[in-house]
Protein backbone atom coordinates (compact mmCIF):
# COMPACT_ATOMS: atom_id res chain seq x y z
CA UNK A 1 0.00 0.00 0.00
CA UNK A 2 1.27 3.36 -0.86
CA UNK A 3 1.01 6.38 1.55
CA UNK A 4 0.66 10.16 0.37
CA UNK A 5 1.03 12.82 2.82
CA UNK A 6 -2.42 14.93 3.05
CA UNK A 7 -0.86 18.37 3.90
CA UNK A 8 0.21 21.46 2.19
CA UNK A 9 2.62 21.60 5.18
CA UNK A 10 6.36 21.37 3.79
CA UNK A 11 8.13 20.38 7.16
CA UNK A 12 5.49 17.68 7.53
CA UNK A 13 6.45 16.02 3.97
CA UNK A 14 10.11 16.31 4.31
CA UNK A 15 9.41 14.41 7.81
CA UNK A 16 7.12 11.83 6.50
CA UNK A 17 10.22 11.48 3.79
CA UNK A 18 13.14 11.05 6.50
CA UNK A 19 10.71 8.06 7.72
CA UNK A 20 10.41 6.29 4.66
CA UNK A 21 6.94 6.65 4.16
CA UNK A 22 5.94 9.22 1.66
CA UNK A 23 5.01 8.31 -1.99
CA UNK A 24 3.41 11.38 -2.90
CA UNK A 25 1.31 14.04 -1.65
CA UNK A 26 -2.38 15.39 -1.64
CA UNK A 27 -3.10 18.80 -1.40
CA UNK A 28 -7.00 20.38 -1.22
CA UNK A 29 -7.97 24.61 -1.25
CA UNK A 30 -8.99 23.92 2.59
CA UNK A 31 -5.06 22.86 3.20
CA UNK A 32 -3.50 25.25 1.04
CA UNK A 33 -5.30 28.27 2.75
CA UNK A 34 -4.13 26.25 5.98
CA UNK A 35 -0.48 26.80 4.88
CA UNK A 36 -1.01 30.62 4.34
CA UNK A 37 1.35 30.53 1.11
CA UNK A 38 0.70 30.95 -2.13
CA UNK A 39 -0.61 28.05 -3.73
CA UNK A 40 1.88 27.62 -6.76
CA UNK A 41 4.82 28.03 -4.67
CA UNK A 42 3.62 25.18 -2.07
CA UNK A 43 2.96 22.77 -4.90
CA UNK A 44 6.58 24.04 -6.45
CA UNK A 45 8.38 23.33 -3.64
CA UNK A 46 5.95 19.81 -2.55
CA UNK A 47 7.29 18.63 -6.26
CA UNK A 48 11.52 19.10 -5.60
CA UNK A 49 10.99 17.30 -2.46
CA UNK A 50 9.41 13.83 -4.01
CA UNK A 51 9.07 12.50 -7.51
CA UNK A 52 5.76 10.63 -6.54
CA UNK A 53 2.53 12.28 -7.75
CA UNK A 54 1.47 15.64 -5.77
CA UNK A 55 -2.19 16.38 -6.20
CA UNK A 56 -3.13 20.31 -6.86
CA UNK A 57 -6.90 20.67 -6.92
CA UNK A 58 -8.47 23.25 -9.41
CA UNK A 59 -10.59 25.82 -8.04
CA UNK A 60 -13.25 26.22 -10.79
CA UNK A 61 -16.39 24.62 -11.15
CA UNK A 62 -16.74 25.21 -14.66
CA UNK A 63 -15.17 22.79 -17.68
CA UNK A 64 -13.39 25.43 -19.63
CA UNK A 65 -12.14 27.13 -16.33
CA UNK A 66 -10.99 24.13 -14.99
CA UNK A 67 -9.32 22.89 -18.51
CA UNK A 68 -7.20 26.30 -18.32
CA UNK A 69 -6.37 26.13 -14.30
CA UNK A 70 -4.96 22.21 -15.36
CA UNK A 71 -2.97 23.44 -17.86
CA UNK A 72 -1.27 26.17 -15.59
CA UNK A 73 -0.85 23.75 -12.75
CA UNK A 74 0.34 20.26 -14.75
CA UNK A 75 3.19 22.76 -15.85
CA UNK A 76 4.32 23.29 -12.86
CA UNK A 77 6.31 19.74 -12.38
CA UNK A 78 6.29 16.57 -14.66
CA UNK A 79 4.76 14.71 -11.29
CA UNK A 80 2.02 17.29 -10.63
CA UNK A 81 -1.49 15.35 -10.89
CA UNK A 82 -4.72 17.50 -11.32
CA UNK A 83 -7.20 17.04 -8.77
CA UNK A 84 -10.76 17.83 -9.64
CA UNK A 85 -14.31 17.35 -7.84
CA UNK A 86 -16.76 14.86 -8.63
CA UNK A 87 -19.43 16.72 -11.29
CA UNK A 88 -20.37 16.27 -14.51
CA UNK A 89 -17.53 19.32 -15.32
CA UNK A 90 -14.84 17.67 -13.45
CA UNK A 91 -15.92 13.89 -15.37
CA UNK A 92 -15.26 16.02 -18.29
CA UNK A 93 -11.97 17.83 -17.42
CA UNK A 94 -11.20 14.34 -16.25
CA UNK A 95 -11.52 12.30 -19.29
CA UNK A 96 -10.12 15.28 -21.52
CA UNK A 97 -7.08 15.09 -18.92
CA UNK A 98 -6.48 11.77 -18.56
CA UNK A 99 -6.40 11.10 -22.83
CA UNK A 100 -3.93 13.48 -23.10
CA UNK A 101 -1.72 11.99 -20.31
CA UNK A 102 -2.30 13.97 -17.70
CA UNK A 103 -2.98 11.64 -13.97
CA UNK A 104 -6.11 13.00 -12.50
CA UNK A 105 -7.37 12.75 -9.16
CA UNK A 106 -11.39 12.74 -8.77
CA UNK A 107 -12.35 14.26 -5.30
CA UNK A 108 -14.98 14.31 -3.27
CA UNK A 109 -16.34 10.62 -3.83
CA UNK A 110 -19.07 9.48 -1.74
CA UNK A 111 -20.52 6.61 -3.83
CA UNK A 112 -19.68 3.51 -5.77
CA UNK A 113 -21.62 4.90 -8.48
CA UNK A 114 -19.47 8.50 -8.85
CA UNK A 115 -16.68 5.95 -8.15
CA UNK A 116 -17.29 3.90 -11.47
CA UNK A 117 -17.83 6.94 -13.46
CA UNK A 118 -14.51 8.55 -12.83
CA UNK A 119 -13.13 4.92 -13.54
CA UNK A 120 -14.89 5.49 -16.77
CA UNK A 121 -13.65 9.27 -16.84
CA UNK A 122 -9.88 7.44 -17.20
CA UNK A 123 -9.27 8.84 -13.51
CA UNK A 124 -6.02 7.91 -12.32
CA UNK A 125 -6.82 8.15 -8.90
CA UNK A 126 -10.52 8.24 -6.98
CA UNK A 127 -10.43 9.86 -3.65
CA UNK A 128 -13.09 8.14 -1.38
CA UNK A 129 -13.66 10.44 1.94
CA UNK A 130 -13.91 7.61 4.49
CA UNK A 131 -13.97 10.11 7.28
CA UNK A 132 -16.51 12.53 5.95
CA UNK A 133 -18.60 9.73 5.81
CA UNK A 134 -18.12 8.33 9.81
CA UNK A 135 -19.03 11.78 10.54
CA UNK A 136 -22.50 11.15 9.48
CA UNK A 137 -22.74 7.92 10.75
CA UNK A 138 -22.47 6.15 7.26
CA UNK A 139 -19.90 3.41 6.77
CA UNK A 140 -16.80 4.92 5.17
CA UNK A 141 -14.87 1.25 4.88
CA UNK A 142 -17.77 -0.03 3.03
CA UNK A 143 -17.47 2.33 0.14
CA UNK A 144 -14.26 1.52 0.02
CA UNK A 145 -14.99 -2.44 -0.09
CA UNK A 146 -17.56 -1.91 -2.53
CA UNK A 147 -15.13 0.33 -4.77
CA UNK A 148 -12.55 -2.51 -4.71
CA UNK A 149 -15.74 -4.76 -5.86
CA UNK A 150 -16.58 -2.75 -8.67
CA UNK A 151 -13.10 -2.12 -10.26
CA UNK A 152 -11.57 -6.32 -9.75
CA UNK A 153 -15.19 -7.10 -11.52
CA UNK A 154 -14.30 -4.68 -14.47
CA UNK A 155 -10.33 -4.47 -14.46
CA UNK A 156 -10.75 -1.08 -14.12
CA UNK A 157 -6.80 0.36 -13.69
CA UNK A 158 -8.23 3.61 -11.91
CA UNK A 159 -6.60 3.63 -8.29
CA UNK A 160 -8.63 3.42 -4.79
CA UNK A 161 -7.30 6.56 -3.12
CA UNK A 162 -8.28 6.67 0.43
CA UNK A 163 -8.89 9.73 2.13
CA UNK A 164 -10.00 12.06 4.72
CA UNK A 165 -8.50 9.33 6.89
CA UNK A 166 -8.87 9.99 10.78
CA UNK A 167 -7.05 7.14 12.03
CA UNK A 168 -4.64 4.52 11.94
CA UNK A 169 -7.72 2.50 11.84
CA UNK A 170 -8.82 3.59 9.14
CA UNK A 171 -5.18 2.99 7.77
CA UNK A 172 -5.84 -0.70 8.46
CA UNK A 173 -8.93 -1.58 7.36
CA UNK A 174 -8.27 0.27 4.29
CA UNK A 175 -5.44 -2.13 3.58
CA UNK A 176 -6.91 -4.95 4.56
CA UNK A 177 -9.76 -4.06 1.80
CA UNK A 178 -6.89 -3.81 -0.75
CA UNK A 179 -6.89 -0.15 -1.20
CA UNK A 180 -4.21 0.95 -3.60
CA UNK A 181 -2.89 4.18 -1.72
CA UNK A 182 -4.61 6.07 1.39
CA UNK A 183 -3.93 9.94 1.69
CA UNK A 184 -3.81 10.93 5.60
CA UNK A 185 -2.21 13.98 7.61
CA UNK A 186 0.97 13.58 9.38
CA UNK A 187 -0.10 12.73 12.81
CA UNK A 188 -2.04 10.06 11.72
CA UNK A 189 0.85 8.37 9.74
CA UNK A 190 3.53 8.87 12.16
CA UNK A 191 0.98 7.11 14.91
CA UNK A 192 0.93 3.81 12.60
CA UNK A 193 4.42 3.03 14.61
CA UNK A 194 3.03 3.12 17.62
CA UNK A 195 2.18 0.47 20.54
CA UNK A 196 2.52 1.00 24.01
CA UNK A 197 3.68 -2.79 24.43
CA UNK A 198 6.50 -1.82 21.97
CA UNK A 199 7.38 1.17 24.53
CA UNK A 200 7.30 -0.69 27.68
CA UNK A 201 9.23 -3.60 25.80
CA UNK A 202 12.24 -0.99 24.82
CA UNK A 203 11.62 0.29 29.22
CA UNK A 204 12.18 -3.02 30.08
CA UNK A 205 15.36 -4.09 27.54
CA UNK A 206 17.09 -0.44 28.21
CA UNK A 207 16.76 -1.58 32.43
CA UNK A 208 18.15 -5.11 31.96
CA UNK A 209 21.18 -3.52 29.83
CA UNK A 210 22.32 -1.10 32.04
CA UNK A 211 22.50 -4.22 34.49
CA UNK A 212 24.86 -5.94 32.01
CA UNK A 213 26.98 -2.79 32.24
CA UNK A 214 28.46 -3.67 28.73
CA UNK A 215 28.88 -1.33 25.87
CA UNK A 216 28.36 -2.32 21.81
CA UNK A 217 30.48 0.09 20.84
O1 LIG B 1 -7.57 15.76 0.83
C1 LIG B 1 -8.89 15.35 0.95
C2 LIG B 1 -9.26 14.73 2.28
O2 LIG B 1 -8.28 13.87 2.71
C3 LIG B 1 -9.76 15.71 3.30
O3 LIG B 1 -9.91 15.12 4.57
O4 LIG B 1 -10.18 15.42 7.00
O5 LIG B 1 -10.85 17.28 5.47
O6 LIG B 1 -12.20 15.19 5.61
P1 LIG B 1 -10.83 15.79 5.71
Amino acid sequence: MKFFADTGDVAEIREIQSMGLLDGVTTNPSLIAKSGRQFKDVIKEICGITDGPVSAEVAALDYETMMKEADVLRKIAKNVTVKVPLTVDGLRACKALSGDGTMVNVTLCFSPNQALLAAKAGAHFISPFVGRLDDIHLDGMELISEIRQIYDNYDYDTNILVASVRTANHIKEAALIGADYATAPASVLKSLVKHPLTDKGIEGFVADWKKTGQSII
